[in-house]
């Protein structure tokens, strides 16, 4: 196939390392790519956010299909785009992807399609949060309605902190406040072709910038799957699966169908497993970034044809997708600052070191360079690698990614130490 993957991140360098795996060969192009993409994929220079470049740049490849790594360009109408042109695009059209893109349009779905989340409260001025505060309690939950990067979400017992996180975005529009759910996190990833969903396996995300889950909340700083504890709970990783598709993605995928805007492409459902049972915290309407990282490499069944599947309606056509019973976890490694205020430009040394750790990829998210030939890569954002690491236990695992970071030299770069430390249970 040729394929055009649309993005710059870890998400669509996993991406593409999942179509390289597959026993086909594809011809892919990405736009932009970064320093590591380059590696495994032709990089090209396509506006991703405009809809009739990417088209034309479709229709004069002869691309077969156009999968879209982050939201943006789906906000933007991009796929919308491409498939009045009948081009098979994976990711919804602008109307459904305000799944993501809209806090309060998810919840006005979740609400008509009977889907279990928190109570929430949109409000528009500083007495309105208060009497929000008041009526939900502590800790606080704030959302900035729209795209924040995972940035626009406080959690806080901490009344006056949480205050001046609503005041900052009251400018801009509403917030919402939420009632706080308390529980595991589980992240569960959706292919639909706007009929039929097939689920990937699941993963979790660590969003907090720091061990113990301090610190300012981030775009994720690392991830693990599976999740062999949720057999406890629910008997079976399939039985909770089952569980989260009839309850959560059915329903949403039938609510935005019966309403004229199908969603096609990949539902992420972040799930909090509350005492009182599973909850939406958010969807995304793209693959979670850092989980997919963990998720693709344990994917068996080749992701091209899941992806196009979903793109041209054929998903019921499939099997469930399968998955090896190894573990997969991603340590990121971040820029001083991160996620505050990142450093950035300086440079990366050791990769290949690091690379050649047993069952470890390297996986780009933010590089560029080198300048010269044998110069070294330059740290361009704010998660810069992730040392992605499978295993057949957790423990081995973790010490082959752990291995493998403490390698990378960065100046001022920090990472988690404890990503997937209760893994195994
Ligand atoms: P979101 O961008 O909505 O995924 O929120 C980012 C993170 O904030 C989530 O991954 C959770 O860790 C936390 N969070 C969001 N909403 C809630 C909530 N209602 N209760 C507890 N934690 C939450
Ligand atoms: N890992 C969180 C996200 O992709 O939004």
């Amino acid at each position: 196939m040729k394929i055009l993957v649309l993005g710059s991140g870890a998400r669509e360098h996993a991406i593409i390392l999942a179509l390289r795996a597959e026993q086909t060969e594809h011809e892919i192009f990405v736009s932009p790519g970064n320093a590591g993409i380059a590696a495994d994929a032709t990089t090209v220079s396509v506006d991703m956010l405009d809809g009739g470049a990417v088209t034309a740049f479709a229709n004069e490849h002869a691309i077969d299909l156009v999968v879209v790594g982050p939201e943006a360009p789906l906000v933007a109408g991009v796929a919308d785009a491409l498939r009045e042109r009948g081009i098979p695009v994976f990711g919804p059209g602008k109307a459904a992807a305000q799944l993501e893109g809209s806090k309060a349009f998810a919840k006005r779905i979740m609400d008509s399609a009977g889907v279990p989340t928190g109570r929430a409260v949109r409000a528009a001025t500083v007495a309105e949060v208060e009497a929000a505060f008041d009526d939900l309690g502590a800790p606080h939950v704030v959302k900035a309605d729209g795209l924040a990067a995972g940035k626009g979400v406080i959690v806080t017992s901490d009344r006056a902190e949480a205050l001046a996180h609503a005041e900052q975005y009251l400018p801009a529009g509403p917030v919402l406040v939420e009632e706080f759910l308390s529980g595991p996190e589980v992240s569960l990833f959706f292919l639909s072709d706007g009929d039929t969903v097939r689920a990937l396996s699941p993963a979790q995300d660590f969003k907090r910038a720091l061990d113990g889950d301090a610190g300012p909340n981030t775009g994720g700083m690392g991830a693990y799957s599976p999740l062999p504890w949720l057999a406890e709970q629910f008997g079976s990783e399939h039985d909770f699966v089952a569980q989260v598709t009839r309850d959560v993605a059915l329903p949403v995928v039938r609510q935005l169908d019966a309403e004229g805007t199908p969603f096609i492409g990949l539902l992420y459902a972040g799930l909090i497993l509350t005492p009182a049972g599973v909850r939406v915290i958010e969807f995304n309407a793209r693959f979670g970034d850092p989980e997919t990282q963990v998720v693709l490499p344990r994917l068996r069944t080749p992701l091209s044809e899941l992806l196009f599947a979903a793109a041209s309606g054929t998903l019921e056509d499939q099997p469930e997708p399968e998955f090896s019973n190894e573990v997969a976890i991603t340590v990121v490694l971040a820029s001083e600052g991160y996620p505050e205020a990142p450093q950035t430009g300086r440079p990366i040394e050791h990769l290949a070191d690091a690379a050649a750790v047993e069952g470890v990829r390297i996986v780009h998210a933010a590089t560029a360079g080198p300048d010269a030939p044998g110069g070294d890569l330059i740290a361009t954002g704010g998660r810069v690698l992730n040392v992605v690491a499978t295993a057949s236990d957790f423990a081995t695992a973790r010490e082959r990614a752990y291995d493998a970071i403490a390698r990378i030299s960065l100046e001022g770069a920090h990472y988690r130490s404890d990503i997937a430390a209760r893994g195994g249970g």
